[in-house]
């Protein structure tokens, strides 16, 4: 039932009941139908199949404007079509969590993305913070949340982009597509720590065999990672970034890959490097730091607060910089 009807038949009901109240008061209990649309905003859509929002460097109990961001993204998330939210690591400053159970959970997490429209899916990364304490506890946690969702510290999604999912399943033989989105996400830190070189020299090894063994309707293939290869804030040229130029773009390279996406930097920044994939970076979600214009890589370059928006079909990818007051700071679209 629309909701103008469930109002206007609550009314006539109401009028109703006060004429026949001596015997309708003989009768059963009324049941009232209350029809799950009624309750949530009318199904938002666009021309773009698959959307998700990614934001990092966040987990500061609401400070540094941890708060405000989140406050945007639960606005536009309400006026906006997103199927998930991407968590680029350091979830939890300073030092991760403890356990499935650290109060930080509430403080940083639950009870800072309050929103309706953030009770979606998440899907984090681990960022050099998040290694300070229990890194698999952020892997237990997935079974105690409805929204958080990271199966092991390194995994890959295929995603649908069939936008009438739901057409197809209420009209048997509807147009369906099997145009699919890779999404790879690595665990960085231990790249930068040579005693984990066991352990990384198997996530490489990982890393190959996902991009080279995705499936034919893959469309995209975005790596997320939090350390990036390619960043205009402090790091530009620092011993994390070096590091991890040294491994990814080779392999980015022999398996086509579109998009790396990383945080470690507090700033919104996407560049294209000579040689290497788009390096997209969505580290403002609470602490700022610096970043450095005029670089001749940087396509843009910000240090606001603020999250990243992308939206996806078989041919187009578009990506918006959006700011904790809602404005749209850049905005680019990628063809295939
Ligand atoms: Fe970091």
């Amino acid at each position: 039932m629309e909701r103008r009807d469930f109002v206007k038949n609550t009314a006539l009901a109401a009028i109703g009941a006060s004429i026949i109240a001596p015997l309708s008061s003989l009768a059963g209990p009324t049941v009232t139908h209350f029809d799950s649309k009624d309750l949530s905003p009318s199904a938002l859509k666009d021309d773009y199949a698959l959307h998700f929002m990614a934001l990092g460097d966040w987990g500061r109990n609401g400070e540094y404007d941890q708060s405000q961001v989140a406050a945007q993204m639960g606005l536009w998330g309400a006026s906006h079509p997103n199927n998930f939210v991407i968590s680029v690591g350091d979830n939890f400053y300073p030092k991760g969590v403890v356990s499935e159970e650290d109060p930080l959970w509430h403080y940083s997490f639950e009870n800072i993305y309050t929103a309706h429209s953030l009770q979606c899916d998440w899907y984090p990364v681990l960022g050099n913070h998040d290694w300070h304490s229990d890194v698999d506890a952020q892997i237990r946690y997935s079974k105690i949340s409805r929204r958080w969702d990271m199966p092991a510290r390194y995994y890959s999604k295929e995603v649908s982009l069939n936008k009438d999912a739901d057409k197809e399943i209420k009209t048997p033989g509807a147009p369906k597509t099997k145009d699919k989105v890779l999404f790879v996400m690595m665990d960085t830190d231990p790249f930068l720590h040579e005693d984990k070189a066991d352990y990384v020299e198997k996530q490489i090894a990982w890393l190959k065999d996902t991009l080279a063994n995705a499936s034919a309707d893959v469309k995209w293939k975005i790596v997320i990672g939090h350390h990036p290869c390619y960043t205009v804030g402090p790091r530009i040229n620092n011993y994390d970034t070096l590091t991890m130029r040294k491994t990814l773009p080779q392999i980015f390279a022999d398996n086509k890959v579109d998009i790396y996406l990383s945080g470690h930097e507090h700033s919104l920044q996407h560049l294209t490097p000579d040689g290497f994939c788009h390096q997209f970076i969505s580290g403002a979600g609470s602490e700022l730091t610096k970043v450095t214009s005029g670089i001749p890589y940087s396509k843009f370059e910000a240090s606001e607060h603020g999250f990243m928006y992308f939206s996806v079909d078989a041919k187009r990818l578009n990506v918006k910089a959006v700011s904790y007051n809602g404005a749209v700071l850049y905005e680019t679209t990628l063809n295939k």
